[in-house]
C-alpha cells in the first residue's frame, strides 16, 4: 500500500501527512480550507479539490476532521468520498467521534462497498510528525491487516481492539483523562501561587513522585510561564467532552466529575479561550480567583 490520501490537514493531518511524505508514501490531501495544504505541496503532496479526488487517488483514505458531522460530510455529500469508490478502497477515521456515531458511518460506508476503520490516537503534531503517536484501531480485521504497516509508521504502538467502535470508546477514556490532568494541574498550581509559593517546586515535588505524568513533566511549565501554543485546542477538547457526556447518557451512567469538568471548558470557551491550547484552561481557573 503506497497511495496514501489525508483529508482534513488542520494541525493533526498536517503532521501526518508530512511524516508519510517523509516515509516516502504517495500522499493525496484535501482540506476545506485549502491554505492548510501549502506545506504538504511545498514537500511533494498532490494537493486535490474533493474528498471524491483523494478517493480516486488513493488505496486508502485517512480522514482527520473536527467531529462525526464533518466526517458524514467529506463522506457522503457531493464529492463526498463515496463519490471515488473503486475496488479495494479502504477510509480510516483518525478524527475523534462518538463511538455509536462511528458505527452508523461505518454501516453507511459498507453500503458503498467501502470498509471503514476507527484509528483514533493518543499524541498531537509534535509526535505525529515523527511517527510517535499511539494508535486504537477497530473495525474489520482483515482490512486492518492490510493498512497495518502505514498504521506502523503513523504510530509506534498500534493497538486492535475489536468491533467497530472499540477504539472510539477507548479514546474517549483517554481524554477524559487529559480533561482531569489539566484541570488538577491548572488548580494546584493557582493554589500554591496564591500560597506565595513557587509553582516550580510544586512541579519538582510532583514530578519526583508516583504521580508524575508527562503533563506534568512537561506542558505544566509551559502553563506556569503562560505559553499556550496550540497543539491541540480547548474548543476541541470541549467537543470531546460533550462527546463523553453524551455517550455516558447514551450507555445510561452517571459520571460526576466530566458533567462538573464539561462547565468549566464550556465557560472557557464562552470567555473567548477556544483557540489556544487545552492547557490553558489555566487562564480561566486564574480569572476566576482575579479578585479574590
Ligand atoms: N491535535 C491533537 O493533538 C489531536 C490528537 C488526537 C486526536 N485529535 C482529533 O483529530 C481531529 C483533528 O484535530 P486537529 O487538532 O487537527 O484540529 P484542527 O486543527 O482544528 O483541524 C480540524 C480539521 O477539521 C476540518 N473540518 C472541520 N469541520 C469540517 C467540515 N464540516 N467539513 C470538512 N472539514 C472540516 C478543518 O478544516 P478547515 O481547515 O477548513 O477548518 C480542519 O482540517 C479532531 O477530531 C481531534 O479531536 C487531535
Amino acid at each position: 500500500m503506497n497511495k496514501i490520501g489525508i483529508i482534513g490537514t488542520g494541525m493533526l493531518g498536517n503532521a501526518v501527512a508530512l511524516h508519510l511524505l517523509d516515509e516516502g508514501f504517495d500522499v493525496t490531501a484535501y482540506n476545506r480550507t485549502k491554505g492548510k495544504t501549502i506545506q504538504l505541496k511545498e514537500k511533494g503532496a498532490k494537493i486535490v479539490t474533493s474528498p471524491k479526488e483523494v478517493a480516486e487517488n488513493s488505496e486508502l483514505v485517512i480522514t482527520i476532521v473536527k467531529d462525526a458531522n464533518a466526517v458524514k460530510e467529506i463522506s457522503f455529500e457531493s464529492n463526498g468520498i463515496v463519490k471515488g469508490v473503486h475496488e479495494g478502497l479502504i477510509v480510516a477515521d483518525m478524527s475523534t467521534i462518538d463511538p455509536e456515531e462511528s458505527k452508523i458511518i461505518s454501516k453507511k460506508f459498507l453500503e458503498n462497498n467501502i470498509t471503514k476503520l476507527d484509528i483514533p490516537v493518543m499524541g498531537g503534531p509534535n509526535v505525529a510528525i515523527s511517527g510517535d503517536l499511539v494508535m486504537m484501531a477497530s473495525g474489520n480485521k482483515n482490512s486492518f491487516n492490510q493498512c497495518k504497516e502505514v498504521f506502523e509508521k503513523i504510530a509506534n504502538r498500534v493497538f486492535f481492539l475489536g468491533n467497530e467502535g472499540t477504539a472510539h470508546s477507548i479514546k474517549l477514556a483517554m481524554n477524559l483523562q487529559i480533561t482531569m490532568l489539566a484541570l488538577a494541574l491548572s488548580e494546584g498550581i493557582t493554589l500554591v501561587e496564591k500560597s506565595n509559593v513557587d509553582p516550580k517546586k510544586f512541579l519538582e515535588i510532583l514530578n519526583s513522585t508516583y504521580f508524575k505524568t508527562g503533563m506534568s513533566e512537561k506542558k505544566a511549565y509551559k502553563m506556569i510561564e503562560g505559553d499556550y501554543d496550540a497543539t491541540f485546542t480547548l474548543a476541541n477538547l470541549k467537543k470531546d467532552i460533550s462527546t463523553m457526556t453524551n455517550t455516558a447518557k447514551n450507555l445510561g451512567i452517571k459520571l460526576p466529575m466530566i458533567e462538573k469538568a464539561q462547565q468549566v471548558y464550556e465557560n472557557a470557551v464562552k470567555e473567548g479561550l477556544g483557540e489556544i491550547d487545552y492547557t490553558g484552561i489555566i487562564e480561566y481557573v486564574k480569572k476566576s480567583n482575579e479578585s479574590k
